[in-house]
C-alpha cells in the first residue's frame, strides 16, 4: 500500500490531490447551462416515462437484447435534429469519443488533433491504431502543415477539434478546419459537448451550418441538455462501422432505456420556446461576463492564476462566501496554467453575477499575465 500513499503524497505535495465534493451554493461549476437538469417538464416527463414502462435498465449490449425502442427513436430524432444520415448514442461522451477515435483511424491513418482537445479524445487516439499528431490551438496553418508533411506517408487523414473549448471557452475555427479537410480529402471530428443546445441556431452546434460530406461531430447530454450520453452523428456507413466494430459500443451494456427517453425530451425541450428563451438568458449572463473579463464571450469563463496552491486557496475562499467554483489544475488544463473555470448557466441572474464578481475582485492581482 506504500506506493499508493506516495503517489497520494505526491498529489498532496504538488496542490494537486483532489477529493469528491458534493455541490453546495451557488452552481458556478456545473455543464448545466440551461438549467435542464432539474428543469420541472424533464422531472414530470421521467415520471411519467418510469410509470408508462420506459425500462430502467437495458438489460445487455444494443447488439443483444440491450436494444430499446428509446434508444432508436433519440437517434432518429438527434439525426434529423443535428441534420444527419445517423446517429448513435452511447453511455458518455467520454466513451463516444474513445470508441470513434479506436475504430474510425485504421493503422495507415494519422489524427492531428488540437492541443487542448478532450482527455477522451486523447486516450482514444493513444489507445487506437493511427499515428495521433498534436498540433498547436486553434491553428490552421500549423494544420495545413502536418498534412503536406503526412501526405503520401498515410492513408486517411482525420482532424479533431473542440468546437467551443471546454476549459478556456475559446471557440475554434472551425470553417477554416473544414475547408482545410476538404482541400486535403481528409475528415473533421469537431467534438461539440459544450456547444449541444446552447450555441448553433436552435441549439444544434456550432458546426450545424457546416457542409456535412466529411464532417462527423459529437454531441453530448450530459452538459447542457442535463441528461447523460454522447451522440455520434455522421453518415449512414459510418454509424455502421461503429455498430459493426467499435468495441466500447458492442462489448458494454446500452444505457438505460430511460436515459435515452430523457435525452431525446431535453432535445426536443432545446429545440421549443422553452429553449430558445433559456438560451437568450444565458447569453445575456454571457455579455455580462464579457463585459468584466473580455475574451471570448462563451458561456465558459477562464480566470486563470497559474499557481496550483494559489488557485485552490482562491477557490476555497470564494466557496466560503457561498459560490460553487472550483480549483481546475494540471492534469486537466497544461502545467503553469491553474484557473477558476467560471461556468454560466441560464438559471443564474445578474445581481448574482455581479455579487461574485465583487468577491473575486481582491484576488484579480494574483492572476497569470
Ligand atoms: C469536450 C468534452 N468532450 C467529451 C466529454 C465527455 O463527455 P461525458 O461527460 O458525457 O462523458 C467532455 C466532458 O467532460 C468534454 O468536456
Amino acid at each position: 500500500m506504500d506506493q499508493f500513499r506516495n503517489r497520494l503524497d505526491i498529489l498532496r505535495e504538488k496542490g494537486r490531490y483532489r477529493a469528491l465534493k458534493q455541490g453546495e451554493g451557488v452552481d458556478l461549476t456545473s455543464n448545466d447551462y440551461l438549467g435542464f437538469r432539474n428543469h420541472p417538464a424533464l422531472r414530470a416527463e421521467a415520471v411519467e416515462a418510469v410509470e408508462s414502462g420506459v425500462g430502467l435498465g437495458s438489460g445487455g449490449s444494443r447488439l443483444l437484447r440491450g436494444n430499446h425502442e428509446a434508444h432508436e427513436s433519440l437517434e432518429n430524432f438527434a439525426a434529423q435534429f443535428f441534420g444527419y444520415e445517423r446517429a448513435l448514442y452511447f453511455a458518455t461522451g467520454f466513451q463516444a469519443n474513445y470508441a470513434l477515435f479506436t475504430t474510425l483511424p485504421t493503422r495507415h491513418d494519422a489524427v492531428l488533433f488540437d492541443s487542448l482537445v478532450h482527455a477522451s479524445v486523447r486516450d482514444g487516439i493513444h489507445a487506437g491504431q493511427a499515428k495521433g499528431v498534436k498540433i498547436p490551438h486553434n491553428d490552421v496553418n500549423a494544420c495545413e502543415d502536418a498534412i503536406k508533411r503526412l501526405r503520401g506517408e498515410v492513408q486517411q487523414i482525420y482532424i479533431a477539434v473542440e468546437s467551443l473549448y471546454s476549459m478556456d471557452g475559446d471557440f475554434a475555427p472551425l470553417a477554416a478546419f473544414q475547408e482545410l479537410a476538404r482541400q486535403y480529402g481528409a475528415t473533421l471530428i469537431v467534438d461539440e459537448a459544450h456547444a449541444t443546445g446552447v450555441s448553433g441556431e436552435a441549439g444544434r452546434g456550432c458546426a450545424s451550418a457546416l457542409p456535412r460530406d466529411n464532417l462527423i461531430v459529437l454531441h453530448a447530454c450530459g452538459k447542457a441538455l442535463g441528461g447523460a450520453g454522447g451522440l455520434v452523428c455522421a453518415s449512414a456507413e459510418i454509424i455502421d462501422i461503429l455498430v459493426n466494430t467499435a468495441r466500447p459500443f458492442i462489448f458494454s451494456t446500452a444505457p438505460p432505456p430511460l436515459q435515452a427517453h430523457l435525452a431525446q425530451k431535453a432535445l426536443e425541450l432545446c429545440a421549443s420556446e422553452e429553449g430558445a428563451v433559456r438560451r437568450n438568458s444565458l447569453s445575456e449572463r454571457c455579455e455580462q461576463a464579457q463585459q468584466f473579463f473580455g475574451g471570448a464571450g462563451s458561456h465558459i469563463v477562464p480566470i486563470i492564476f497559474g499557481d496550483d496552491q494559489r488557485t485552490v486557496e482562491i477557490a476555497e475562499a470564494l466557496q466560503k462566501k457561498g459560490f460553487d467554483i472550483r480549483a481546475i489544475r494540471p492534469p486537466t488544463v497544461p502545467e503553469g496554467t491553474a484557473r477558476l473555470r467560471l461556468s454560466l448557466s441560464a438559471n443564474l441572474d445578474k445581481g448574482m453575477l455581479d455579487r461574485f464578481f465583487g468577491h473575486l475582485a481582491p484576488h484579480f492581482q494574483d492572476r497569470a499575465a
